[in-house]
């Protein structure tokens, strides 16, 4: 499709109610156009403030806001502009498969996930990959995030800010892959107390660590809190113990470089 043709069908869709098919479309074309290096900067702006407005509208009641800045952030532009950035991709998916195997040889009593901060739901596919009968769930604060996580029809994707995320259902893995780092330290303590309390044996916190408190500037008006998040939940829940990590190693970078790996926790 021509921009000039993409114009035109975006200036309809203004003013018809959205349907999937249409936000579907127009996400896989931005997607094609940016790995294609076709478009130009303020060209992708363009469509990724129609992609907002478009899943806005698809979800509009099952919207809630989390009033936070950090949910602001994630829940807009940036969120959108995220998972633009980071689609699929085979040398990832490698990646998680491996490190998703080795976790899941840890834990073979685990029927049921919950992601927490799912993104595109790119975890979820690897690790029903390797084992279909895992009941998978995913929780995403960004509406774009959670269209595409549940165009993979991995399992139950729910629209909602993990800090507003209310259930009596309890899961045997809790998943958080680079969410802890997006949470407004205030808050860390509910979020630790939700994931304690969704978990009914094993917790994989996959984050960025460091031992000192770190605020990382991200994006242009983002920030991104790196902590010692599993020493801070081994410390507040004393039958939380440590079973297994591993560091996450992409081709060409080392682990270290990266800083970022899985530890697998289980709850006596
Ligand atoms: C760095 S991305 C990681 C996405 C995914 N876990 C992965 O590994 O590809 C962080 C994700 O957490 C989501 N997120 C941030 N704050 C959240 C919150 N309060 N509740 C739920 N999701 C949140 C963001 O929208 C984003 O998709």
């Amino acid at each position: 499709m021509k921009w000039r043709k993409i114009k035109k069908y975006l200036k309809n869709i203004r003013r018809i109610n959205p349907t999937f098919k249409e936000v579907e479309l127009l996400s896989r074309k931005t997607q094609e156009l940016i790995q294609e290096n076709k478009a130009t900067k303020s060209y992708i702006k363009e469509l990724e403030a129609r992609i907002g407005f478009l899943v806005e509208e698809v979800y509009k009641n099952e919207i809630v806001i989390d009033e936070s800045s950090e949910g602001n952030f994630w829940y807009g532009d940036e969120g959108i502009q995220y998972i633009i950035r980071n689609p699929e991709k085979p040398s990832t998916n490698k990646t998680l498969r491996e490190c998703f195997s080795k976790i899941l040889l840890k834990t073979p009593d685990v029927n049921s996930i919950i992601e927490l901060g799912c993104g595109n739901g790119r975890n979820l596919v690897n690790i029903q990959s390797i084992n279909r009968n895992i009941k998978i769930t995913g929780v995403e604060i960004n509406p774009y995030a959670v269209f595409e996580a549940r165009r993979k029809r991995v399992g139950e994707i729910i629209l909602s800010s993990l800090l507003n995320f209310k259930t009596d259902l309890t899961y045997d893995l809790v998943l958080l892959r680079g969410t802890l780092v997006t949470i407004n330290p205030d808050d860390l303590d509910a979020a630790y107390d939700l994931i304690y309390k969704l978990s009914n044996k094993y917790i994989v916190i996959w984050e960025r660590q460091a031992e000192e408190n770190v605020e990382v500037s991200y994006r242009s008006t983002g920030k991104l809190y790196v902590r010692d998040f599993v020493a801070e939940i081994c410390e507040k829940y004393n039958n939380v113990k440590l079973v297994d990590s591993d560091w996450e190693k992409h081709s060409g970078i080392s682990g270290d470089q990266k800083n970022r790996k899985w530890v697998l926790l289980e709850k006596s």
